[in-house]
């Protein structure tokens, strides 16, 4: 063998161990993921934890929120978050905070339950944001968190100096919430309310009686509602980083969200160019609709007619009454029940649509037979014949009722100066990530710690800090807070 031969094999033979080895290794590989291909694609997920259901942490723990919150709207966005493990750093006034910790005060000296219930879960840092060391240690915060959230009037971030545009250089990734009354347009620059929210979104007009003025409800729609709207939106964001490595806009308009809650009357309003809209009680009294979706009472808003009617004691107890719906499938047990079996075969009575004119009459029979019974005899009795009703729950009961106490809707949570307060718990129920409810903070009472700790301020930093008075309120603003 000539030497160039010799090298050559001698080659051959290396490549040939090293294409084994490579087999080797590439076999060792396969070998291990071979069960693995037969799997599913994973979509670059991580294995399924085989930790226990509610023990592999909370689905937003990571998540930093830098809440400028206040009043009800923002704020009941970002306890949402933080039930579902966010880190929330609220932002207040120094000396002053939220301005519902003193609202509707009920206890003298504490924080009300106004603020209460709407900030558990949430740390407080008190910060002013006009001062120059206060900016510097919101910058810090901008740069750390990954959600600003804020509902302040339309253009009072602006004037404090944090500009989209400089949120987003100075941390790209951050995503910047807000609720506003109006999205862009002629009311844009408006403060709101929650009542001017459910004026403007459609509801007031379509809720109450015709014969009565336009209404606003009790649930809280345009601000609860629309922090509920933000807080996905948030989540969406978040998600939508995770491929786009960047942070945006997340805005919503309290108008917006009622309008989306109030959609059915939307629907009305485009079906009344069609027709009378027949499940409508004024249809059936041969009252004629005008050009726009009337106020509909206590009727059902979808297609199976529903009445809110007295039961047993409703002389005396203000709530003593139930919500009866004539569903089309049970309409035979429902005659059955109230004493009419005729009614199933009469042509007038028997089909949907002959009902219709006649509901007036129907409910009015039907309530005769309520007001034999209590509210809840009604829905023992009407639930195992599989007929829809609900009754009409006071706060009182529903803050008493042991079942949304084992759930965790309703909780109780103890307060170092106002003592135990009940507030409503997460009504997201997930077993993988649990929420245990927390009382709110008082008034500074993370400034320190979120300083030092997440900061990471020096002590030396921290006395300047303090000396400076951007964490400490003016004793005018303290003594106007107290
Ligand atoms: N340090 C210094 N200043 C602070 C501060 C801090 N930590 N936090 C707030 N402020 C200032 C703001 O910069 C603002 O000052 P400016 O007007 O000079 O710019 C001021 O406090 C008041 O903020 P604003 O939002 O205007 O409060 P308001 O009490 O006048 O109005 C609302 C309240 C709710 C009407 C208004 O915030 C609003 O319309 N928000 C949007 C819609 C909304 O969420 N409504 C429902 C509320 S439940």
């Amino acid at each position: 063998m000539t030497n160039k031969k010799a090298k050559k094999s001698k080659a051959k033979a290396k490549s040939k161990a090293a294409a084994k080895r490579v087999v080797k290794l590439k076999s060792k590989k396969p070998a291990a993921r071979k069960p693995a291909a037969k799997k599913p694609v994973s979509n670059g997920l991580p294995r399924p934890s085989s930790k226990p259901w509610g023990q592999a942490g909370k689905a937003l723990d990571g998540v930093r929120i830098l809440d400028f919150t206040h009043v009800q709207s923002g704020p009941t966005c970002t306890q949402l978050l933080a039930y579902m493990g966010a880190d929330v750093i609220k932002v207040e006034r120094p000396g002053v905070g939220d301005i519902t910790r003193g609202q509707l005060r009920d206890v003298k000296g504490a924080d009300s339950l106004y603020f209460t219930m709407l900030n558990g879960n949430k740390r407080s840092i008190t910060i002013d944001s006009k001062h120059p060391k206060g900016r510097e240690i919101l910058d810090r915060l901008i740069k750390y968190c990954d959600v600003l959230v804020e509902n302040f009037a339309p253009g009072a971030l602006d004037r404090m100096g944090l500009t989209w545009e400089y949120i987003h250089k100075l941390n790209p990734r951050m995503i910047v919430a807000s609720v506003k009354g109006f999205g862009p347009g002629p009311y844009e620059e408006c403060k709101v309310y929650e009542n001017v929210a459910q004026c403007a979104g459609g509801s007031a007009s379509t809720t109450g009686f015709r014969e009565g003025p336009p209404l606003v409800t009790g649930a809280q729609i345009g601000d609860s509602g629309t922090g509920l709207h933000l807080a996905f939106g948030i989540v969406c964001a978040l998600h939508q980083r995770l491929r786009t490595g960047r942070g945006q806009k997340v805005l919503t308009a309290m108008q917006d969200g009622v309008l989306n809650l109030a959609r059915v009357k939307l629907r009305d309003q485009q079906r009344l160019a069609h027709g009378p809209l027949t499940e409508y009680s004024q249809y059936g009294e041969g009252i004629p609709f005008g050009d726009a979706v009337p106020r509909a009472g206590n009727d059902s808003g979808g297609g199976q007619p529903g009445r809110i009617l007295k039961c047993k004691g409703w002389e005396t107890d203000p709530d003593a009454y139930i919500y009866f719906i004539t569903q089309a499938p049970v309409w035979e047990a429902i005659c059955d029940l109230i004493g009419k079996p005729e009614w199933k075969t009469d042509p007038d009575y028997a089909k949907p649509f002959a009902r219709l004119p006649r509901l007036k009459q129907i409910f009015t029979t039907i309530e005769q037979w309520t007001m034999t019974k209590t509210k809840f005899e009604v829905m023992d009795i009407c639930n195992k014949l599989d007929i829809p009703v609900g009754p009409i729950l006071s706060m009182k009961e529903i803050a008493e009722e042991p079942s949304l106490r084992k759930t965790g809707t309703v909780v109780e949570v103890d307060h170092p100066t106002r003592g135990k307060y009940l507030t409503v718990g997460n009504p997201v129920k997930m077993p993988d990530s649990v929420t245990e409810v927390k009382r709110s903070p008082l008034l500074g009472e993370h400034t320190v710690e979120i300083l030092s700790k997440v900061l990471g301020y020096s002590a030396a930093e921290m006395a300047a800090i303090k000396s400076s008075g951007a964490i400490t309120a003016p004793e005018k603003a303290k003594a106007e807070a107290a």
